[in-house]
């Protein structure tokens, strides 16, 4: 959940790395640091020519760059880390990056040394002195003990020695020309350009300088120069790997004149949308080669497991209920911190579904190694190529919804839905569980789905009054039922993630069991009911919470004008079929979520405690 990004050629880098740790802070942002070798002033026959020179500092990443000013401070060799704390407070003293006790080695790391406190007992009985609470400096002392096997042996052995998790970069004023990173189950990639090679956690922080990447994979150690890359096997041996090339660009990593990345990636969502479909749907026909599965095997299948967490298990559950109705095929959705202790049943019929926008939440990834070991084939549905759960699963079907930088996941919520959608579909047609009319009626609609997300977003402008008016309720209740109940608990989930205000969403049907106790005239109740089977029995809820003192803000489907008789405040989302009308009351929601946050100041792209890509348990 921190960020790592790392550089070796020949420009002057210190620009690189604060530029890149802005784009990655939203993986953490309590506090940065950068390490460059740089040109030792006192050069000569006593003093290296290059010396370590270290800012770091607590806050965000503009604190230690207001440090970085001496021109002096400047090479073209360095190592960046943003962090997002777990071991010792978020201080300076506690920034990456941490150095051994010669001082000519420095270190960057994401992820956790469960073991750190033995070694750190070992390593103060051997004389080391640590500095910090954090668990990550055993790792520069590690590598000292075993400097005499070189930059790469030393970071070979502490591969070997810690458990846990983590990304690793280091550098050494020793071995100026060389820096060398290692992989246990956090995510590193390495980017690859004419003037230099890079490390970074994620591709965004180095889309500005190469679109060229390599993986590594768990437990591989890494050797960059300025013109080379020699990947290592756990074993030592060396790896021979293809690079692989994205087709983002860098103005999808920035804000393109928007205030937040949220709010510009709200706007993104026609575009990520279509594209998601894109290649999939043409000409009335649905194709999903990437599935890599026969019609025989889709007929086989007798259940579909799909696990997730957060966000994307909301579109788990929009996933299930189309899968079902449509293919008519068992589907169970577990949040993936469950599955794996809950010791689930799996056979080879059964289709195993992972749904990660970022491909690296280590609980889903723990969810698919368990699957897999009971022989389950394994389909991911991310949004990043090259993620570990791309590599780690049997097909991969990608959201082509650009990077999102964001903390909170919105466009690709709404791509993550499309691909449900289509795969519903697609099983549906394989198995002949949906009529060739049925069929063509749904995909005409999935087809004007973009624009009436475009519909929605040209009336942001309502949405953002609604908010202005009611930011200061303190306690908001979604309600939804069937396919309004995943849009329901994703706006809760939105709001509480950026606001901090407490919110539920809640079955409607449920109110009477329990949550009704809660309203009160400090409440709000936010209906999530366009024209479907279960309308009217959510309006119904919506009076009892009104005869409560609740104010009511209802979506409704255009055209229900009605409506205005019970709700204090409604908007009108177009109308669509039933089972589609969750990817359109979503938008709205991020919307009303975005504004009351704003109204209340707060951060919406990096709200506290809160980080992008959750690789620690
Ligand atoms: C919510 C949010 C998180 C993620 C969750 C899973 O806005 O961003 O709840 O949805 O951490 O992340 P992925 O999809 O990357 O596995």
């Amino acid at each position: 959940m921190c960020g790592i990004i790392a550089y070796i050629g020949t420009k002057n880098c210190k620009n690189i790395l604060i530029d890149g740790l802005k784009r990655l802070e939203y993986r953490g942002y309590d506090s940065a640091g950068i390490a460059l070798l740089c040109p030792n002033p006192k050069a000569g026959t006593s003093s290296p020519a290059l010396e370590l020179k270290i800012i770091k500092e607590a806050g965000k990443i503009k604190a230690m760059e207001e440090q970085s000013v001496d021109p002096l401070i400047n090479g073209t060799c360095g190592i960046g880390h943003t962090r997002w704390a777990t071991h010792g407070a978020p201080t300076r003293v506690n920034a990456h990056p941490h150095m051994d006790c010669s001082e000519k080695l420095d270190v960057i790391h994401n992820g956790i040394v469960e073991n750190y406190a033995e070694l750190k007992e070992g390593l103060i009985k051997e004389g080391h002195r640590f500095k910090s609470e954090t668990d990550t400096e055993v790792i520069p002392h590690l590598m000292e003990k075993y400097m005499k096997k070189g930059l790469l042996g030393a970071m070979q052995e502490v591969v070997k020695k810690i458990k846990g998790s983590g990304a690793i970069v280091a550098l050494s004023t020793e071995y100026p020309d060389e820096l060398v990173g290692a992989r246990i189950s956090s995510p590193l990639i390495v980017g690859l350009s004419k003037e230099g090679n890079y490390f970074a956690s994620d591709m965004p922080a180095v889309l500005k300088h190469t679109k060229n990447f390599l993986v590594i994979n768990d437990y591989e150690t890494v050797r960059l120069t300025e013109d080379t890359v020699e990947i290592f096997s756990r074993e030592g041996k060396i790896v021979t790997r293809e690079p692989f090339k994205v087709d983002w660009n860098i103005s999808s990593a920035e804000k393109s004149g928007y205030e937040d990345f949220m709010l510009k990636e709200i706007f993104e969502q026609p575009f990520g949308v279509k594209e998601t479909m894109r290649g999939r749907l043409s000409d009335g026909e649905l194709d999903f080669d990437e599935l890599n599965m026969s019609p025989d095997q889709i007929n086989r299948l007798n259940k579909v497991q799909i696990i997730a967490c957060g966000t994307s298990f909301h579109a788990a559950l929009i996933g299930k209920q189309v899968i079902e109705k449509w293919a008519k095929i068992p589907v169970e959705v577990d949040l993936s911190s469950e599955y794996r202790y809950r010791d689930p049943l799996v056979d080879k019929n059964c289709l195993f579904i992972a749904i990660t926008q970022s491909g690296e939440t280590i609980d889903t990834l723990a969810a698919i190694r368990e699957a897999r070991s009971k022989g389950a084939k394994i389909v991911a549905i991310t949004n990043v190529v090259g993620s570990t759960v791309a590599r780690e699963s049997d097909s991969v079907i990608y959201t082509h919804a650009g990077p999102e930088i964001g903390v909170c996941a919105s466009k690709t919520f709404t791509a993550q839905i499309m691909v449900m959608y289509l795969m519903g579909l697609y099983f549906g047609r394989i198995k002949k569980h949906i009529s060739k009319d049925r069929f063509q009626k749904i995909i005409r609609e999935l087809e004007n789905i973009p624009d009436k997300i475009q519909k929605i977003l040209d009336r942001a402008g309502e949405i953002k009054i609604i908010a202005d008016k009611t930011f200061k309720f303190t306690c908001f209740l979604f309600l939804g039922r069937i396919f309004g109940l995943p849009a329901a608990l994703e706006g809760a989930l939105k709001l509480k993630e950026i606001s901090y205000i407490h919110a539920e969403g809640y079955p409607a049907g449920e109110m009477k069991h329990g949550p009704i106790a809660l309203t009160d005239a400090k409440t709000i109740i936010v209906g999530i009911m366009p024209d479907d089977q279960v309308y009217e029995k959510i309006l119904s809820n919506l009076q009892e919470a009104k005869a409560r003192k609740a104010t009511i803000f209802s979506l409704v489907t255009e055209g229900n004008e009605k409506i205005k008789k019970y709700a204090d405040y409604s908007f009108q989302i177009p109308g669509t079929l039933e089972e589609l009308h969750a990817i359109l009351t979503i938008v709205p929601l991020q919307l009303y979520s975005y504004y009351i946050a704003k109204n209340l100041g707060r951060d919406v792209d990096q709200p506290r405690n809160l980080a992008k890509s959750v690789t620690v348990e």
